[in-house]
């Protein structure tokens, strides 16, 4: 998939130069794809908006994974910003009164992007999120490292778990979390409304291109969400495919309180995550489970995260495995 809008250049129009950047901003990712986010236009600012409608009831009662995905989506415009050579001004959570006022964007500065903003902006639309095993591989200790000064940017900190203890403890909290939440009528209820059959039009929530209809074993297991409930819903595995996959590289995003601002900054970490790792050839895989129970959650604070919040757990790796997602458009998501 590509992003829809046709490229402006610095010389185009406020109007078209935030058409682009909204163009670009939906293709961030968001829980379960509800994009949760709206966009208000106005002549050289864009407003970055939370749906309360969109958000999971279930999962996600304060609205933490809501504010997550909208940090993505502010992360990519800013990204799409400095692509076509602006320079963002942003207010974060500018208006005490207005909580689902995310962010205001303005641009009036231009300075040429450098190379890796031109690389990772290069990501925003093909950049999937990863359901299954990787390649077997160690990971350059110097990626990592940059990885994780690009999430101490927007305040967050990615913790690679190296050890195989804390490695196999973050492993059986998913694992528990994920038959916990499927034994969960409520919340299994509320998945089935963002998880669409083959051949749907639908252009949000979770469509059965983006996962394997055979969950791929894992040397340590990381279950993915139960999006086909039962119904072999998902892509055919590959055929090359060993039995047991590595799980990858796992690691936690944390943040040092847990404040909307917390949610908004670990967003626009991951997003940064996510497009750098890209630009580097890594997939991600992404486990919210154990972070909607609130005593798995805290164990997680508590016992792998030092006594800061997990905010989103991650495993990254090498793929050649294709998915496909969706989007809205542009017009669906301005005010
Ligand atoms: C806050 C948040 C939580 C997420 N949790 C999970 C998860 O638990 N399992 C999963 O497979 N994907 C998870 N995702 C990924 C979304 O499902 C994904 O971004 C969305 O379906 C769009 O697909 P894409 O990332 O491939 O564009 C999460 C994403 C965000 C931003």
């Amino acid at each position: 998939m590509t992003a829809a809008a046709v490229l402006p250049g610095p010389q185009g129009t406020p109007g078209e130069t935030a058409r682009f950047v909204i163009g670009a901003a939906v293709w961030a990712p968001s829980v379960h794809n509800t994009q949760p986010w709206r966009f208000a236009v106005r002549p050289g600012e864009i407003s970055v908006y939370a749906d309360p409608d969109r958000r999971l009831p279930a999962a996600d009662p304060a609205g933490r994974e809501m504010l997550i995905s909208c940090g993505a989506a502010l992360f990519t415009a800013r990204l799409a910003l400095r692509y076509l050579g602006w320079v963002p001004e942003v207010a974060v959570l500018p208006d005490p009164d207005r909580p689902m006022l995310v962010a205001r964007i303005g641009w009036t500065r231009q300075v040429p992007p450098a190379a890796y903003e031109s690389d990772m902006y290069q990501q925003v639309a093909g950049r999937r999120t990863h359901r299954g095993g990787f390649e077997a591989d160690d990971l350059p200790a110097a990626l990592l490292t940059a990885l994780g000064r690009g999430a101490a940017r927007h305040g967050a900190t990615l913790r690679i778990i190296t050890d195989g203890g804390p490695q196999a403890a973050l492993s059986a909290v998913v694992d528990a979390a994920e038959g916990l939440l499927r034994l969960d009528a409520t919340r299994s209820q509320e998945l089935a409304r963002w998880a669409s059959p083959p051949g749907s039009t639908r252009p949000d929530g979770v469509p059965a291109t983006a996962y394997p209809a055979v969950a791929e074993a894992t040397d340590l297991a990381f279950p993915g969400r139960d999006f086909a409930r039962g119904h072999g819903w998902g892509t055919a595995p590959a055929s090359s495919a060993p039995l047991l996959r590595p799980a990858g590289t796992p690691g936690l995003l944390t943040t040092p309180g847990d404040q909307p601002a917390d949610w908004v900054g670990a967003g626009q970490a991951l997003q940064r995550l996510l497009l750098d790792a890209s630009s580097s050839g890594l997939a991600a895989a992404l486990h919210t489970q154990p972070l909607e129970l609130p005593e798995l959650r805290e164990l997680i604070r508590v016992q792998l995260a030092g006594g800061s919040y997990p905010q989103m757990i991650v495993r990254l790796g090498r793929t050649s495995q294709a998915t496909s997602s969706v989007r809205r458009p542009v017009r669906d998501v301005l005010l």
